[in-house]
């Protein structure tokens, strides 16, 4: 049965979430495998604007189930904040959200001692500062991580917390002796009740996911983050703490990658980065530059944080890697809409390091830091593209631009979208 995956393979906000949204019409499960509320997916429909963070794009959509895999790491205030914003909204998630009991907690201790790392110079990633990174070093640290199924047992949740909460007050007071201090019983208290809330919707995944993939449904895996941000694979150590790419779904749900038999790789038409690292092809050429006119065009400003996001031209040496790595079939080419009245466009498809060009992304930022990219330089267009809904309503540049990048990359273009809205959307008919 067809399982499909979705993946981002810049650095992150490539607008995965439209196109989860528009795919999940075909799809009975969405799953998402990785990460935690440092993603931002936003979904536009008619007057109403969704920004998911933990729960999966399918959420808004009545007939889908949604499924939160064992590797994601859940804040459960904010799972909770977001089951609100829903409610507001009229979508009751009810039965249909569906939480793996092996995925792991953030408590407000991992959020304290990001802000360790985070505010020291030299040592900060520009992190979304939601205790992901720490929140994973104590999964793989296996002595002080705390999984969603052992919220439900007070006593055992108790006991567990005397010992992590002891070696973290510890922990926080060492570097900073003004450091927030925590009581283990009042989070006992506080991650039990969250427990009670959350009990219906826990459950073992793994085995829920294999029963409905024998029986024929079509799941949706969503990934959340990029590849250039992939702990293994992203521009190290400027990533984030899990595996955002395809490898990440067989550890991340316990359905085997293998299984996938679709990969969609999203792409923005340009290039964005938040937070900090190398970004070879940022125009950071001030406020009267190309940079800023994407950013205002683009409403390029974090779904989580609100943080200005870095733009510079689309990066097809960076854009290869990701699809190297994840096996992507097909691309979906986002925001395409943004990049009319540039007189001329650039793709990067080497860079220049040390003298010498190369075509592959380098494995060490500060390489990735010196390079200097090689563009090739398209014709842009004037004429607006957010009403075209065929192919053929596009102008001949645009859809020169979007050809060469599927050239380039040596991929179909499944999809190209021309502005956030669910019908605007152009289905290329070629995969
Ligand atoms: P995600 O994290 O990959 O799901 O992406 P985000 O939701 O963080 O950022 C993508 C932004 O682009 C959102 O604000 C979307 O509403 C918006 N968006 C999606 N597709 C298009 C498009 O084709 N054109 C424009 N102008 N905006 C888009
Ligand atoms: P979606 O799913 C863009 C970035 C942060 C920072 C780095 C590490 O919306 O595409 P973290 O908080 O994960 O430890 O931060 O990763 N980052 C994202 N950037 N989109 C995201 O998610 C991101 N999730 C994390 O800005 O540079
Ligand atoms: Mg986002």
């Amino acid at each position: 049965m067809p399982c499909t995956c979705v993946v981002g393979l810049q650095w992150g906000d490539e607008a995965k979430g439209k196109v989860v949204d528009v795919l999940t019409d075909h799809h009975d499960i969405v799953v998402r495998y990785n990460g935690g509320p440092n993603a931002g997916h936003t979904v536009m429909t008619g007057n109403k604007t969704f920004k998911l963070s933990i729960l999966p794009t399918g959420v808004i959509r009545p007939e889908v189930i949604s499924i939160i895999g064992n590797g994601v790491v859940i804040n459960p205030t904010r799972l909770r904040e977001e089951i609100s914003q829903l409610l507001k909204n009229d979508i009751d998630i009810g039965k249909r959200l569906v939480i793996s009991d092996r995925a792991h907690v953030i408590f407000p201790y991992h959020v304290e001692q990001e802000k360790l790392t985070e505010s020291k110079q030299g040592q900060s990633i520009g992190t979304t500062g939601r205790g992901i990174g720490p929140c994973y070093q104590d999964k793989v640290g296996r002595v002080h991580a705390i999984r969603t199924g052992e919220l439900t047992q007070h006593a055992h949740l108790k006991e567990r917390l005397d010992t992590v909460v002891d070696f973290k007050n510890k922990l926080l007071r060492g570097f900073n002796h003004d450091a927030v201090q925590f009581d283990a019983a009042k989070l006992a208290d506080e991650f039990h009740e969250h427990g009670q809330f959350l009990k219906p919707h826990l459950t073992n995944t793994v085995t829920l996911l294999h029963q409905e993939f024998k029986a024929g449904k079509n799941i949706l895996f969503e990934g959340a983050q990029g590849s250039l941000l992939d702990i293994d694979h992203g521009s190290f150590p400027f990533v984030t703490s899990s595996n955002s790419i395809t490898a990440g779904i067989g550890s991340g749900s316990g359905l085997p990658s293998r299984y996938v038999t679709k990969v969609i790789g999203i792409l923005k038409a340009y290039t964005t980065r938040v937070g900090k690292g190398p970004f070879p092809t940022e125009l950071d050429d001030g406020p009267d530059g190309l940079g800023e006119r994407i950013r205002k065009i683009g409403k390029e400003f974090g779904t989580v944080t609100g943080r200005p996001r870095r733009c510079g031209w689309f990066d097809a040496v960076a854009a290869r890697h990701s699809s190297m790595i994840n096996g992507v079939d097909e691309i979906c080419i986002m925001l395409l809409d943004v990049l009319a009245g540039f007189s001329e466009l650039k793709i990067a498809t080497a860079y220049e390091l040390d003298g010498d060009r190369i075509t592959y992304f380098p494995t060490d930022a500060r390489e990735l830091e010196r390079c200097k990219p090689i563009y090739e330089t398209l014709q842009g267009w004037n004429e607006p593209l957010t009403t075209a809904s065929k192919i053929s309503d596009l102008p001949t540049a645009a859809r020169k631009y979007a050809d060469r990048i599927g050239e380039i990359l040596e991929l179909p273009v499944k999809l190209i979208s021309v502005g956030p809205e669910r019908s605007q959307t152009i289905f290329t008919g070629r995969v």
